[in-house]
């Protein structure tokens, strides 16, 4: 939530700020903002809404070879120009970006501020009002940006300048991702390697609490005591066109598209030279020690998790309790003496997983992260890590990051279940790579499922899903999809749980989507489908070849039945597409939404 971007070199700053903005906007963007510094002095340009309006504000003819930027997900106060970032202390010497919570932002405008007049309702622009503070003291920049980071608590990635001196960018970094990029007479920070991909793929990260000093030609690294941090770059194994849409109208199309390629690169990564499953030894070690399973997850992450117990359990032999992240501290369950967490996030960046990490490392119990993004913070934080190598990840809408947690949890199933000598007669290598062709046949029905879309939903205002079984908690996956980009309002339900009450909703023509892809629970759930028949709802059924009808709408290829989530999702992302496409709502960015949710 929130991306920051700067730059410090030669060439003309501007428009390297913006195109890092735009390939930040997946983390948020309601307003956003530059400022650009040089000899003459500073400007500041920001807008409400998207990046394109900041392009619009900006004098081209303002040259900079030093500046920052700002894309903003609204925390304290609402998206406008005015608490749009860049921010300025009262004397205008300090401006800065910042991405994060200052939790005691409040205490620090009574105890240190009483008498500073606040232009935003933001927490941020106390750190500019500090530094005016520490160095009408007497302090230099770089002692009043230590002074002022002792003071502050709560996550951060600032990006300071100073008019005084136009030669350097001030960061720092506490709980939110930060990266000075290194290139030929210049530095660049980011929040994420993306943005700056345009002019580097060398990148130094910075550690929480540190801050760091940028010119053109040199940098250094400190911690808040002040002491020197000596840290080698490394290059990047993103590739630029990994980030590019390609001949996609959107990203989530073409991450869609790219499932059956995700999952065929998993199979590659977790195979060694023999065509064997290959997991570390570590990892391998902390799962069949632990006497349960503990995931923890947000949303579509969530939904993964609930589909991945499933997997545990049958072929692992181990207990299994999934949590939303964001309870999960308020009603602890009972833990086993010897518990695992497997933290599961696509971005490796949401808050509410970080305060259960936290707290569970605090406990002293281990922690596992499966996570799309090296090096995010889970992935850092936690003991070990497996990675979902599905590519960067760009809509809003997580697609391809959702099959790929799913298809690591069949893999981690079945390695732990064979090294404990369990009798499984289910090979995940050969059922994922039929899993990645039967989501190829899918993906290219689009027109088939396009035209179900004006048939089922067209402008209706809700929908149901349901399903039992694995069908249910992919049921939960595509209402979701459905109402966050659609805006349609949509649930999922367990089939038999409908008549305790959420039948009642069933009205002439509502949709209800019925998923029949498990085989013995496919004539309960059909009998369910009749149930909202007879009520007047309109049924589209998504069935799997085997036991499909032929009156059904949707058919899947057939897959092993406990893979069945990773093929069964597709066509309910695509409905989700196709659905927000014809409403004319912007499929990658959804409202109110952001990418990496790194607040709690
Ligand atoms: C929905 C979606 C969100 C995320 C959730 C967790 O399409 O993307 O529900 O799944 O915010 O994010 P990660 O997986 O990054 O922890």
């Amino acid at each position: 939530m929130c991306g920051i971007v700067g730059y410090i070199g030669h060439e003309d700053a501007k428009e390297i700020l913006v195109k890092g903005l735009e390939k930040l906007e997946y983390r948020g963007y309601d307003s956003a903002g530059i400022a650009l510094m040089n000899n003459e002095g500073l400007q500041i340009f920001k807008e409400k809404g998207r990046i394109a309006a900041l392009r619009a504000c900006i004098n081209q003819d303002v040259m900079a070879d030093i500046g920052i930027g700002h894309t903003r997900w609204a925390t304290h106060g609402q998206p406008s120009r005015t608490n749009a970032h860049p921010h300025q202390s009262s004397s205008g010497r300090f401006t800065i970006v910042h991405n994060g919570i200052i939790e005691n932002y409040e205490e620090i405008k009574k105890t240190y501020l009483p008498d500073v007049e606040h232009v935003s309702d933001t927490d941020t622009e106390v750190i500019a009002h500090l530094m005016d503070r520490f160095v009408k003291d007497g302090l230099d920049t770089e002692p009043a940006f230590l002074e002022t980071l002792k003071i502050v608590k709560g996550s951060y990635a600032l990006a300071l300048l100073d008019q005084e001196n136009t030669e350097a960018i001030y960061i720092a970094k506490n709980k939110s991702p930060l990266l000075i990029g290194i290139g030929e007479g210049f530095h660049v920070v980011s929040s994420d390697a993306i943005a700056m991909l345009q002019v580097t793929d060398q990148f130094i990260e910075l550690m929480d609490k540190e801050i760091a000093v940028l010119k053109q030609d040199s940098l250094s690294i400190k911690n808040l005591q002040g002491e020197n941090i000596t840290r080698s770059p490394y290059r990047t194994e993103l590739d630029a066109s990994d980030i590019e849409k390609g001949t996609y109208p959107h990203y989530m199309l073409k991450e869609i598209d790219e499932q059956p390629l995700v999952i065929r690169t998993i199979l590659s990564k977790y195979q060694n030279e023999f065509g064997e499953l290959s997991i570390d030894e570590k990892i391998r070690s902390s799962v069949i020690g632990a006497d349960r399973i503990y995931m923890i997850a947000c949303g579509t992450s969530y939904h993964a998790g609930l589909v991945g117990k499933q997997l545990i359990e049958k072929y692992s032999q181990i207990p299994v309790e999934v949590h939303v992240a964001s309870e999960f501290l308020y009603n602890l369950p009972l833990l086993s003496k010897n518990p695992l967490f497997i933290f599961i996030s696509q971005s490796g960046e949401t808050a509410d997983c970080r305060g259960v990490l936290v707290e569970m490392k605090k406990l002293g119990h281990r922690t596992l992260t499966i996570t799309n993004v090296p090096s995010s913070t889970l992935s850092r934080e936690a003991d070990f890590t497996l990675y979902t190598y599905a590519g960067p990840e760009i809509a809003v809408a997580s697609t391809k990051a959702y099959t790929a947690q799913m298809a690591v949890f069949a893999l981690l199933a079945c390695d732990i279940g064979k090294l404990k000598g369990l009798d499984n007669d289910f090979n995940p290598l050969k059922e994922l790579s039929l899993a990645a062709n039967a989501m190829e046949v899918i993906v290219n029905q689009k027109e088939k499922i396009e035209n179900l879309v004006w048939e089922f939903l067209g402008m209706t205002r809700n929908a149901f899903y349901i399903g039992r079984g694995l069908d249910y908690f992919v049921c939960l996956e595509g209402a979701l999809k459905l109402k966050e980009i659609s805006y349609i309002q949509a649930e999922g339900f367990a089939g038999g749980e409908l008549k305790h009450g959420t039948i009642a909703l069933i009205e002439d023509r509502t949709p209800v989507i019925a998923l029949v892809t498990q085989q013995h629970v496919s004539a309960s759930i059909r009998s369910n489908a009749k149930e909202v028949i007879a009520r007047g709802a309109n049924v589209l059924t998504i069935s799997m070849e085997g036991i499909n009808n032929e009156s059904d709408q949707f058919t899947v290829p057939e897959v092993h039945e406990h893979l069945t989530p990773l093929v069964s999702v597709v066509p309910l992302q695509l409905l989700a597409y196709y659905a927000t496409l014809h409403r004319g709502y912007d499929v990658d960015k959804p409202r109110n939404l952001a990418k990496s949710v790194t607040v709690e």
